[in-house]
């Protein structure tokens, strides 16, 4: 197979060694679904002439972009939890009396298979619109054997049918459904006991709980994680958004790819997760949307070293945005992380977040998902919000037509 190359390129690689992995006037050389060189064009090693040539004319190009938190899959929306929101009720106070998640639960277990697809992919073309070529996606609003699995099979159709890469999240305990009230032992022993089949069917990369007072209790969530391990699946967890549990402490202890959202995160915490070489995965979108006034501890995770993405965390509830660019934005403006780490956090450290090797920079040997942009440097992408400047998306060294 002749290689393709991409050249007259501004290039940020996000590979390690220089700031933004920079290079100046780039060239990709692109075989098959992979990189076979990158580097400065004047330094393109002789070789066989490549069987096509694209002049980027000085563009910007960067890693594809990973949305390495998202609960795509749902039906109904929130809005008028919003409305009382609004009026004053709070997040738990809306859970605690039947609504937030578990409206949504009831609203997903309505949705025939094929709305639940409909709607998701129409949400899903959004996030790739802006360059995202990789996607994690829970399930956790079916909540019940044959529900869960619906929804995970949705997002797998998502990944056949739409240029994404999609990476599922089995989140079977997310809340507790009305027909296990006051029986949450019990939920939990069903839920550990879907996994296997779960996994039999090919439905499932990793396993998340929602460890917090409207969810569950560190005893319930080990008891998930046992199950997960057993099975050899990695996990991740919903971690210290409302509360400080100790969930991080307990993911790190499993070695967790990741944990979610982390504003009430203690100092234990920090340096358990550093230990296990555990992803803090920061939402903003959450915490804009919730109006939370308790930071993710950013200088505490920047100083252990402890890596830091960011991602959409799109829901119906607490994040119902559907830009990962305004993400970059909300990560300068509100955890105040520099642009290169909220650029990192959305490829590298999201690559990390889902065990993937192969992507999040663009290096020889790693997968050929780029992005070409109208603008001069990635740093310009944090600043303007609102703002879609995605010319060009290369996924597996194929282009995609922009939806
Ligand atoms: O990541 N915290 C729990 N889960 C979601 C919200 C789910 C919902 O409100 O529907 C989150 O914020
Ligand atoms: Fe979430």
């Amino acid at each position: 197979m002749t290689p393709t190359l991409w050249q007259h390129a501004r290039i940020a690689t996000l590979a390690p060694g220089r700031p933004w992995g920079w290079i100046d006037d780039g060239a990709l050389l692109v075989q098959g679904d992979t990189l076979r060189w990158v580097g400065p064009l004047a330094e393109l090693p002789a070789g066989r002439p490549p069987d096509a040539v694209h002049d980027l004319g000085g563009a910007l190009v960067t890693p594809g972009l990973i949305d390495a938190h998202t609960h795509l899959v749902y039906g109904g929306d929130r809005a008028a939890e919003f409305e009382l929101r609004l009026q004053g009720a709070s997040y738990e106070e809306i859970a605690r009396a039947g609504g937030g998640i578990l409206a949504t639960v009831a609203a997903t277990r309505a949705a025939s298979d094929d709305e639940l697809f409909a709607s998701a992919a129409a949400r899903a073309r959004a996030l790739v619109s802006e360059g995202v070529t990789t996607i994690e996606i829970k399930s956790g609003y079916g909540l019940s054997e044959a529900h869960e699995a619906r929804c995970l099979a949705v997002a797998r159709r998502l990944g056949r049918e739409l240029p994404l890469t999609v990476r599922t999240t089995s989140l079977a305990a997310h809340a507790l459904p009305p027909e296990y009230a006051g029986r949450a032992d019990d939920y939990i022993t069903d839920a550990c006991s879907w996994l296997a089949g779960q996994q039999a069917q090919g439905l499932v990369d990793a396993v998340d709980a929602f460890c917090d007072t409207i969810g569950f209790t560190p005893a319930q969530t080990e008891r998930i994680f046992l199950a997960a391990r057993h099975l050899g699946l990695p996990v991740k967890l919903h971690a210290e958004q409302l509360s400080d549990q100790g969930g991080a402490a307990l993911a790190a202890r499993f070695g967790a790819f990741s944990c979610d959202h982390l504003e009430h995160l203690s100092s234990e915490g920090v340096a358990a997760m550093r230990k296990a070489g555990t992803v803090a995965m920061l939402l903003p979108g959450a915490y804009y949307f919730l109006r939370e006034t308790k930071l993710p501890p950013v200088a505490a995770l920047r100083a252990a070293g402890v890596p830091m993405a960011i991602a959409s965390d799109h829901n119906p509830g607490s994040s119902p945005g559907l830009s990962l660019l305004l993400m970059l934005n909300m990560a300068c403006t509100l955890f105040r992380l520099t642009p290169e780490e909220a650029w990192r956090g959305v490829t590298v450290d999201a690559a990390r977040a889902l065990g993937l090797a192969d992507r999040g920079m663009l290096a020889a040997g790693l997968r050929a998902d780029f992005v070409v942009w109208d603008a001069a440097h990635p740093r310009d992408l944090a600043y303007r919000y609102g703002h879609n400047p995605c010319l060009r998306i290369i996924r597996g060294g194929v282009e995609t037509i922009r939806p």
